[in-house]
């Protein structure tokens, strides 16, 4: 410690000297190694802890409205916001102009931490939301795994887990089973705990998966507690019998992952989920939509005036599924995630349904696993943990894939990457927007620098990165979490256990109006009818 401390005064020195700002005891300071230089305890008083900021001069982007001007925020809080706000003595000034000024991202999908086919995913809550924070993302939705089928159980490790994080976070509790101590828990998280959503795995056989009995009990519970049921739409028996055929036939490596569940297997899962949400009329999320199969089922279903919300991911709006082929296995199976990525042309038909409105929000399912991780399936593509990464990517990705090819506006890129999503599980606007009053959570986007995205330079885990080499103009330079300023001129400035857990009420708009709907379904029955009567005239 001694040590520690000595070298903190003598970079202070040298700061002192050449007129450099102090670096913040307190943060945990990573270079692109993933080297931390500093650990302390203190925040207050220091350049990057300063919590007065004004942000001046910039392009200030809402999903609804935008304008040049200033934002002034103070104790984790936006205060005010206009044109030409005044600059006082204490206030840490931030110029923006030329930039665009927006909310943080917030990713409604990803599994930090997660035990999943034999390995557990390699970002933990600490490391994966300094990359998120690196990347523009200061809030995510991690999906907290029941512990043996409990998930009161399984939402108190997951809280533990989250102890680490560095920036805030909320929960959706994934049903693995159905019993009454399910359906207990299920009314206790949300009404205790801040759940107000829960995924139902459709594939995953042996071990994810429920029955359409188990879903269907899920999906009334869910509409009677106001929380949004979510699924994971794939056909698990089939694609069961799909691994079996390919695997077979001699195909064991990486590409046998995409040929043994094909797009048309979503498809079936996702139509079938659709029809039972509409069963029961509840509201329905399908997650990491991969494919025009499911898509076209989400867009006939809202087209029909169902509550369906669809959410593509990054690795299906901006990649294809030709490195499955690659001759490298490290290389094949870095792409292996479920849904797979689909070929060619699935891609191009997702991005437009995202800006049409057929999808609405953007995730990215980030669940990362090293190489050698994922060796543990270099003879059996079964075997081969799924996931890709995403969480410090997705902001950029998506900035290049829909707004550089100017198929959205940045207003509808604040829409997709955090306000629907805010919206959605009802923490709006305190997330999700810059208003008075909402946290600053805010990012500053320059649309004429570069980003380059490489294995060997992101903040995650990973040693291997799905988009590695895409290169793009676009780039956020600031990120503020919390109302401090946490990624800056290439440096994070994060610190664990400061994240706080975001609780969500439930009853969300997607449940407004669904009362009359019942009533008017019962009514529309035109029974039971009355043969009283008849019967009497009749014996
Ligand atoms: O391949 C994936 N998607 N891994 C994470 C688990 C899931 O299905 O979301
Ligand atoms: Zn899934
Ligand atoms: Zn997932």
């Amino acid at each position: 410690m001694e040590g520690k401390g000595f070298a903190y005064w003598l970079l202070c020195l040298i700061c002192f000297v050449s007129f450099l700002p102090a670096p913040c005891l307190g943060d945990e300071i990573f270079d692109y190694q993933h080297r931390c230089s500093v650990d302390g305890t203190e925040w207050e008083g220091l350049g990057c802890g300063t919590t007065k900021l004004l942000i001046k001069g910039g392009t200030v982007v809402n999903a609804d409205h935008q304008f040049i001007g200033d934002i002034y925020v103070e104790d984790g809080i936006i205060q005010t916001m206009g044109p030409n706000l005044p600059v006082t003595d204490d206030v840490r000034v931030i110029d923006a102009s030329g930039k665009f000024v927006m909310p943080g991202g917030i990713d409604p999908h990803t599994h930090l931490e997660m035990p999943f086919m034999g390995q557990e995913s390699c970002d933990d809550f600490f490391s994966g939301q300094a990359a998120a924070l690196a990347g523009g993302t200061t809030m995510h939705i991690d999906f907290a795994l029941p512990s043996d089928g409990d998930l009161l159980k399984g939402f108190e490790i997951y809280s533990k887990k989250a102890k680490k994080s560095c920036t805030d976070y909320g929960f959706h509790m994934a049903v693995t089973t159905w019993n009454e101590n399910v359906a207990k828990d299920m009314e206790l998280l949300v009404k205790e705990k801040g759940i107000n959503s829960f995924k139902f795995f459709l594939a995953y056989k042996g071990s994810l998966m429920v029955t359409d009995e188990q879903l269907l009990q899920g999906f009334k519970k869910c509409k009677e507690l106001g929380a949004l049921p979510q699924v994971h739409a794939e056909n698990g028996d089939a694609v069961a019998e799909g691994q079996s055929r390919i695997f077979a036939m001699g195909i064991t490596g990486p590409e046998g992952h995409a040929l043994s569940r094909p797009p048309v297997l979503e498809g079936e899962a996702t139509a079938r989920s659709i029809r039972l949400a509409k069963f029961i009329n509840t509201p329905l999320y399908v997650v990491h939509v991969m494919s025009i199969d499911a898509m076209q089922e989400i867009s006939q279903a809202r087209q029909s005036g169902q509550r369906v919300i669809g959410e593509p991911i990054v690795s299906g709006l901006a990649l294809d599924d030709s490195k499955l082929w690659d001759a490298d296995y490290k290389i094949a199976a870095q792409y292996v995630m479920s849904p797979p990525i689909r070929s060619t042309g699935h891609d191009k038909a997702l991005q437009a349904a995202l800006s049409s409105g057929i999808l609405q929000l953007v995730g990215t399912d980030h669940a990362p696993f090293n190489s050698s991780q994922k060796a543990q399936g270099r003879h059996d593509f079964r075997a081969i943990p799924n996931g890709v990464n995403g969480i410090e990517e997705r902001m950029h990705i998506v900035w290049d894939v829909m707004v550089n090819s100017g198929k959205l506006s940045p207003r509808e890129y604040v829409r997709i990457t955090s306000t629907a999503c805010a919206q959605i599980f009802n923490i709006h606007p305190r997330k999700g927007a810059i208003l008075p009053g909402s946290d600053a959570d805010i990012i500053i986007l320059n649309p004429n620098a570069t980003t380059r995205i490489s294995a060997s330079t992101h903040h995650s885990r990973m040693d291997t990165n799905v988009y590695e080499g895409w290169t793009m103009k676009g780039n956020i330079e600031v990120t503020i979490s919390q109302g401090r300023v946490v990624w800056e001129n290439g440096r994070l400035h994060v610190k664990r256990g400061v994240g706080r857990y975001i609780p969500m009420a439930p009853f969300s708009y997607l449940f407004d109006g669904l009362d009359k709907l019942d009533l008017e379904y019962v009514s529309s029955l035109k029974a039971p009818v009355d043969r009283s009567t008849d019967a009497l005239t009749s014996i």
